[in-house]
């Protein structure tokens, strides 16, 4: 009872909150469990579900065939551009396609030829570790003469800005990052790295998977090389939504996509035999773009970029800040640790919170608690938080309940043997 007040706080936050009304916009029931997971599947929107049945009777039930001259061929570059809109990125130059995986292959294969005497591609120990086997698989497929240089964390929280300079020289050919780390939220300071790798002679990739539809980016701004991210966290593409990618129009007469598809042609309806690479953007699709999965992003991009990346950002450091206030107040009595950096200049959409007895009060949340956050090893409970559906009764909600779960043993029912999928 002694806590009650903070929850009616929480309630006034949200009554005060300018974007409340967008939770409405999706498929949310007050019943539902707290859902703290959105950095990692978004919710879904119900316009996607109108949109998609339209496109599923209307175009591909009806149109059949002809859906490609009515809107299905262009989809990958028209949708990539509306989120070029949230990435800072003026038309034209960002496309919808394939995974981030995938993606990052094809955009480190070609940064890497566009930079042929040199062998290192420059890192972090932070980094999504498919980012990483990417790098490594890249490094092996030219022969092992690449090498994948990690700058180390002092902190597991972040990487130093000088250690990363530092480790950038003249044989630098890429410096390959994840904006936000997927860990701790950390966001790399992107104007700043780009430049230093940029003189330094070397190209840069930045991974936007944890950073794009929840804090602005400005990669034209920040002379970006090449960008990749996943469309299923903050932008509520769906699961397996397909990912994007971004290349600066500076180097669309010069770079190439390793894998030569006829989509990346430059008239894949001439079926000439021999390879002549689109011009654009367009030279990175390789295959059909898959156009159901195409519409259920449509929507859910227009939504974001309506309300506009300013007063999501706004609204996710509000969320953010509020969740830091409540893991000092009732979370770090108890034996968390946060797993964040505390400058909100320094974090992006998500906190994460550490406990040796992680796992298994992840584990009580999801089973008993009702609240849906999720765990990465070794330690950390992250609390994804989405602008726009995420309210401030359900931080304060998802703090008193990690409370609980460890104050009145919740936690000690599930044993610590891991499951693959939390
Ligand atoms: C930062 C980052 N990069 C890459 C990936 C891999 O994306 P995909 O499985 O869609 O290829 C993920 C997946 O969560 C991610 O978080």
């Amino acid at each position: 009872m002694a806590l009650m007040p903070d929850r009616a706080a929480a309630l006034a936050r949200d009554a005060a909150d300018p974007l409340a009304a967008a939770r409405e916009q999706f498929v949310a029931a007050d019943s539902d469990p707290i859902y703290m997971d959105g950095n990692s599947l978004g919710r879904l929107p119900r316009a996607t579900m109108t949109h998609l049945r339209r496109v599923v009777e209307d175009e591909w039930g009806t149109q059949l065939i002809r859906g490609w001259g009515t809107g299905w061929y262009e989809a990958p570059q028209r949708i990539g551009d509306r989120l070029g809109t949230l990435l800072g990125a003026a038309a034209g130059q960002v496309v919808m396609c394939d995974s981030t995986s995938v993606n990052l292959f094809k955009v480190l294969l070609a940064a890497l030829a566009l930079r042929p005497q040199r062998r290192t591609i420059v890192s972090d120990v932070l980094n999504f570790p498919s980012d990483l086997y990417l790098a490594q698989g890249c490094a092996a497929l030219l022969g092992g003469r690449h090498h994948l240089r990690l700058v180390p964390s002092h902190d597991s929280l972040t990487i130093s800005a000088a250690d990363l300079a530092d480790a950038i020289d003249d044989d630098t050919a890429v410096v390959m990052l994840t904006h936000v780390a997927f860990k701790s939220g950390a966001i790399h300071d992107m104007a700043a790295i780009t430049a230093a790798a940029h003189a330094a002679g070397a190209l840069v990739i930045w991974d936007l998977s944890h950073s794009a539809g929840v804090l602005p980016i400005e990669l034209d701004a920040c002379r970006v090389d090449f960008a990749v991210g996943c469309s299923y966290k903050y932008l509520n593409g769906g699961p397996g939504a397909p990912g994007y990618v971004y290349v600066n129009a500076a180097w669309h007469e010069q770079a190439l996509s390793p894998i030569w598809g006829w989509f990346g042609q430059h008239q894949p309806f001439g079926f000439a035999l021999d390879y002549t690479p689109a011009a654009g953007i367009a030279r990175f699709l390789a295959g059909t773009p898959p156009i159901l999965a195409l519409a259920a992003i449509e929507p859910a991009v227009e939504q974001l970029a309506e309300v506009g990346i300013a007063a999501i950002r706004a609204k996710s450091l509000a969320l953010t800040g509020y969740a830091i206030e409540l893991f000092d107040a009732l979370l770090a009595p108890v034996g968390y640790t946060l797993g964040s950096p505390r400058d909100p200049a320094r974090l992006g959409g998500h906190v994460s919170v550490r406990h040796p007895a992680g796992y298994q009060i992840n584990r009580a949340l999801i089973e008993r608690l009702a609240v849906i956050p999720d765990f990465r090893e070794p330690d950390n409970i992250r609390l994804g938080m989405s602008p726009l559906t995420t309210r401030f009764v359900d931080v304060w909600e998802t703090a008193d309940r990690l409370r609980r779960a460890v104050v009145d043993g919740h936690y000690q029912a599930f044993a610590a043997q891991r499951r693959a999928v939390t």
